[in-house]
């Protein structure tokens, strides 16, 4: 789909490195380098042209990634990445807990949704319990989350997807037992957002956040909170900038150039619409799935039900990095390692060489997967 609408595309790669970083559409890319060039530079909040159009950019993405994420514009929070805002966030939702407390995060995320919850319970003298994935498919069913919950459960730290294996978890269930039990719920949205609508308020999360490199725009990330739940924490900030609501999340001055390209990639993915993604995106993991399967030696991670085009696999005699630096001279780009899931590559036995990662979002096509299959074969 729309492979033309991707300048990074046209050297010739099978680029199956989609859920460390796609590729920028040209929207993004020309929103940027408009933004750049039209003399727009200037910083927000001040009482000339040039600044007031910077406040309109801004408040017009947050009103773009509040409809992507079905929530309010004034809960939108921006940052340099998903890991700089988690860290964050954490800290500030760590000045109300106390000893004792108790934090659930899952051996299905990204460190980035687990670290900085370790390092927060532990300032706090909170303790962090781990929801497991089920062994062989790697699903998170709700039970799960149950499973370590308690009346001093603070929060639930999930993913909406792995970026390891795609499973996309039971966020529902999830979020009804943790909120049953007391507890708020923050969703780790980055490897979700190319491939499936995440309804935050429909869901009733508390927060989330996700990165638009990963959504075919440019490095910068998003987080959104319940603007209630954003008022009532309290943020380490300087004593000059707004204490209100979203700004006194925000460190310092924004990437406006990023702004201007996160806008126009959540509207081309809106434009897209995730049904057509989905549809495009689970015929090729199908060809992708079996072709890897019917290749001697491979052996293939996780079968989820319901899960994003993400492939993870071994090839027997063969660690990941002789892997993937045996499909890059055939042109074929993947990623190896545990792509920072380290709890799942653990949970999976998997260190210190971890597995490879095949990962399609919409713009691949069954030439990139029929290329890497035969690269694999060749193995
Ligand atoms: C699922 C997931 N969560 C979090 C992150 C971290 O995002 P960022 O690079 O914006 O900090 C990544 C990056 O790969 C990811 O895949």
């Amino acid at each position: 789909m729309n492979r033309e609408r991707f300048p990074g595309l046209r050297d010739g790669w099978a680029r199956l490195d989609g859920p460390a970083g796609t590729q920028m559409v040209d929207v993004a890319i020309d929103a940027m380098t408009e933004w750049m060039r039209s003399g727009h530079g200037a910083n927000a909040h001040g009482a000339f042209a040039a600044a007031q159009e910077t406040d309109e950019l801004v408040e017009s993405t947050r009103v773009a990634v509040a409809t992507l994420f079905g929530a309010e514009p004034h809960g939108v929070v921006f940052g340099p990445s998903m890991t700089a805002l988690t860290m964050r966030f954490a800290a500030t939702a760590a000045k109300e807990w106390s000893a004792g407390d108790e934090i659930v995060c899952t051996r299905l995320d990204h460190d980035a949704n687990v670290r900085p919850w370790i390092i927060a319970a532990e300032r706090a003298g909170a303790t962090v319990r781990f929801a497991d994935p089920e062994p062989g498919s790697l699903e998170l069913p709700a039970r799960a989350v149950e499973a370590v919950l308690s009346e001093r459960t603070r929060w639930v730290a999930v993913t909406a997807a792995s970026n390891a294996v795609g499973t996309v978890p039971d966020l529902e269930g999830i979020v009804a037992a943790a909120h049953a039990a007391g507890a708020r719920v923050y969703v780790d949205a980055v490897h979700a957002t190319p491939h499936r609508r995440i309804d935050a308020s429909g869901l009733g999360v508390d927060a989330v956040a996700c990165s638009a490199y990963k959504w075919f725009g440019p490095h910068g990330s998003v987080l959104w909170g319940r603007p209630e739940l954003l008022e009532e924490l309290a943020p380490d900030k300087l004593r000059p900038s707004s204490d209100a609501v979203p700004f006194r999340w925000e460190l310092g001055t924004p990437s406006f150039e990023a702004i201007a390209g996160i806008v126009a990639a959540a509207r081309y993915v809106m434009s897209l619409g995730y049904e057509s993604i989905k549809a495009h995106e689970d015929a090729l993991m199908a060809r992708m799935l079996s072709g890897l399967a019917a290749i001697d030696g491979v052996t293939l991670y996780g079968r989820a039900r319901d899960r994003t085009p993400t492939a993870m696999f071994t090839v027997a005699g063969m660690n990941a990095d002789e892997v993937a630096t045996k499909l890059a001279a055939e042109k074929v780009a993947v990623w190896n390692g545990n792509y920072y899931a380290l709890e799942l590559s653990r949970f999976l036995d998997l260190e210190p060489h971890g597995a490879v990662r095949a990962g399609l979002v919409h713009y691949n096509d069954e030439e990139d997967v029929d290329r890497l299959l035969q690269a694999v074969q060749k193995l």
